[in-house]
């Protein structure tokens, strides 16, 4: 497994890969990794020659200040859950100088709408700070594929909306035995509020499977309020949204494809979460 901080000497050492006609898959992450990025890793080793993690806390798509300060950083503990997936693995750890320059921007995008509903409301700018970043780095590696995951549905989408030529592959959220959702920030979670967190995931599947009996306004009302009664939870959205536009609504219509969509602070730790309704 090799490391590189700075830019220029990956881009020279893919360079050479590509000569020699080997397939590069890449998976960007803000690093803390845990078995959800792993499984990332897995596909792309598996369907590519050499794989690309890049481990960065990229500062713009964060809303708070003190989310972005207390974002866990461990590239050792990271190296070294790699080191078991593949010894062929680069890793990409660089500073925001090698990737922003001297001054730190964000791109504009018109995502088409993409962005403006559940992540998009809630986290002001958060996708034109993820396009930003990712078309950056997707600027450097230069990869076949590149492999982002399902729990971060909108972002898929939005990145899949990019104009790039590179194979963008969706991959399914990894979970705990309690179908709580693998995420860096559940490290933050006491033990007892990640057992009242498996609540969120229990929820879309009730949603799920009542889908068609209920009345769609009804049913995200009961939930919401389930949710809400728990001491530890508060709900900032739940929203059922087709997939291909990420438009909220109150009927579906089962020619197209929905998903429902939540957001719970769970003691103060903000989570989310998705699941496929058909
Ligand atoms: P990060 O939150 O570190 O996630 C990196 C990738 O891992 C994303 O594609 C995310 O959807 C995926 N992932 C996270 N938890 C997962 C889980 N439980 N199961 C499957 N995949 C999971 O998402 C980002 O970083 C950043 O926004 C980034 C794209 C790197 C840009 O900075």
């Amino acid at each position: 497994m090799k490391i590189f901080h700075n830019k220029l000497e990956l881009i020279e050492h893919l360079n050479q890969l590509r000569k020699l006609g080997l397939s590069i898959g890449f998976v960007p992450t803000m690093g803390a990794l845990h078995k959800g990025h792993l499984s990332l890793l897995k596909k792309s080793s598996s369907n590519n020659k050499v794989s690309v993690v890049s481990i960065f806390i990229n500062p713009t798509q964060f809303n708070s200040s003190s989310d972005l300060s207390t974002y866990p950083n461990n590239l050792k503990e990271d190296c070294s859950l790699l080191k078991n997936i593949s010894e062929e693995i680069l890793v990409f750890a660089p500073n925001s100088k090698e990737i922003y320059g001297n001054k730190m921007y964000v791109k504009s995008y018109d995502f088409k709408g993409l962005d403006k509903f559940m992540e998009g409301e809630f986290r002001n700018n958060h996708f034109q700070g993820v396009a930003t970043v990712v078309e950056l780095l997707l600027d450097i590696v230069k990869p076949d594929r590149a492999y982002f995951g399902e729990k971060d549905f909108q972002q898929l989408q939005i990145i899949k909306s990019l104009k790039t030529n590179i194979k963008i592959i969706g991959c399914e959220t990894q979970r705990e035995k309690s179908g709580l959702a693998l995420s860096s920030r559940n490290n933050k979670l006491s033990l007892k509020s990640k057992k009242v967190a498996s609540n969120i995931f229990k929820s879309l599947t009730f949603l799920k499977s009542n889908i068609s009996n209920y009345n769609i306004k009804d049913l995200t009302n009961a939930v919401s309020d389930n949710i809400n009664s728990f001491d530890q939870m508060n709900l900032e959205y739940l929203i059922i949204a087709d997939e291909d536009k990420l438009v909220p609504t109150d009927s579906i219509n089962f020619k197209k494809k929905y998903r429902a969509f939540i957001s719970v602070f769970v003691d103060g730790i903000r989570l989310i979460d998705n699941i496929a309704l058909n």
